[in-house]
């Protein structure tokens, strides 16, 4: 079974202030109901002039609160109940109005109520066109909300209702539902670590336009990245792939194994983990043409000499062995054959604590798929041998591995 993401089973309540951005809090609602949240709705009476409670009590199957002394169930007080059971207020929008009063300790309705009442995080997403953003009032309230430990996405810069441009539009749906995801991840079992995850196959240039690679995707290592991210990890990157770069994480773009090597030894100083899936070229050629290289006559071939790259690992395990680097290190074994004997060797050589052994000639595993059939060594002797699975929920066993791993280290 696949392990639930960050919002499975959470109670969120979602807060919706007036604004004209009120329709992009649907889709936001929907994104969670998705992810296995029970989302809670609280509109302001402003926030049912742009958008029907119907439309999220659709959304959501559950009652939409719009009144502080409506008692649904004859009982509970919903401010209190509200307050006190979720594990997030979520705000979007949150007009200029709400966030003054929430920074005034207003609570004059039902949503800025339970804001006062809740022990749960709070994370806001305001819109407001450019002036009432950049009032003194608005920006001394939210650096009071800030300090008072409030989450704030956004706004972004762009198109505002009134057709003018500038700063004050509801971030996107995918921006809040990533801020939502942080913040709830800060109870995850990585939380306070720092992960260094590379991805991608290095590309080694021959000449400006043409370079040596090879079929990795990158997919899996935005997995572990995205997966450490949700366990509260914080995350840098290292990629060489060109995917879209998951929300919260610090994505270093390089493309030769040599920028790679740089760039992990740099993220790698003060990181406890280190996940090594890039799929590193071996060889580089021996010298980059400057102009691209011309054929030459109208048959013949060409030889490209090549030269050896640095091992990224031995590198940090050099490190590693001087007292500095990270606590932890896990490598990749792609193989097309003798698969485990391969991977162990590899474990030993590299110095690693885990190595994840995969057979990239299968269909359903390895290179450019979503999903991953892998087998986990880990230094000590233990072996899991995991069955086909979304790339995800490898990661995801990666990490159960590493968090294991990691109790068991203290740094120096
Ligand atoms: N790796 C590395 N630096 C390299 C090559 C590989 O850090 N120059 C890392 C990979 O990211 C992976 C592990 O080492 O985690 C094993 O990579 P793999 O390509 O399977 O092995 P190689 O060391 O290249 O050995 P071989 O080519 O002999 O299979």
């Amino acid at each position: 079974m696949s392990r639930p993401g960050v919002f499975y089973q959470k109670r969120i309540v979602l807060g919706v202030t007036g604004g004209i951005a009120a329709y992009k809090a649907a889709t936001v609602c929907s994104r969670l109901v998705q992810a296995g949240a029970w989302v809670d709705v609280v509109m302001t009476e402003a926030a049912q002039k742009f958008i029907s409670p119907l439309t999220f009590q659709a959304l959501t199957h559950r009652p939409v609160y719009t009144d502080m002394f409506h008692i649904p169930d004859g009982n509970n007080i919903p401010h209190i109940v509200l307050a006190d059971s979720s594990d997030l207020l979520i705000i979007a929008p949150a007009t200029a109005n709400t966030i003054g009063k929430m920074a005034n300790g207003l609570a004059d309705n039902l949503l800025t109520a339970i804001a006062m009442a809740t022990p749960a995080p709070i994370l806001l997403a305001p819109a407001m066109e450019t002036d009432m953003w950049q009032h003194p009032a608005t920006q001394s309230n939210i650096t009071k909300l800030r300090e008072w430990g409030v989450e704030v996405v956004g706004p972004a810069a762009g198109r505002l209702a009134s057709g003018a441009m500038g700063q004050g539009r509801l971030v996107e749906p995918d921006e809040i539902v990533g801020a939502a995801q942080m913040v709830l991840a800060r109870q995850g079992d990585l939380a306070g670590k720092h992960v260094v995850v590379s991805a991608g196959g290095t590309r080694e240039a021959i000449d400006p336009v043409r370079f040596v690679s090879n079929h990795s995707s990158g997919k899996m290592g935005y997995a572990i990245a995205e997966a450490a991210r949700d366990r509260g990890a914080r995350v840098t990157l290292v990629t060489s792939a060109v995917l879209s770069a998951p929300f919260g994480v610090e994505v270093v773009q390089v493309d030769s194994a040599r920028e790679m090597l740089a760039a992990v030894l740099e993220a790698t100083e003060q990181a406890e983990a280190l996940v090594m899936s890039a799929a590193v070229a071996d060889f580089r050629p021996m010298s980059v043409a400057e102009q691209k290289i011309k054929k030459k006559g109208d048959s013949g071939g060409m030889v490209l000499e090549l030269v050896r790259n640095p091992d990224i690992l031995a590198e940090v395990a050099a490190r590693k062995s001087s007292g500095s680097g990270p606590q932890v290190t896990v490598g990749f074994a792609a193989e097309t054959e003798d698969l485990l004997a391969n991977a162990q060797s590899k474990l030993e050589r590299k110095k690693l604590d885990l190595i994840a052994a995969n057979d990239v000639t299968a269909t359903d595993a390895g290179f450019a798929v979503d999903t991953n059939r892998v087998t986990l060594l880990r230094i000590d002797g233990s072996v899991e041998e995991l069955p086909l699975m979304t790339k995800r929920d490898v990661a995801d066993a990666i990490l159960d591995q590493v968090v294991q791993l990691l109790a068991t280290r203290t740094r120096a």
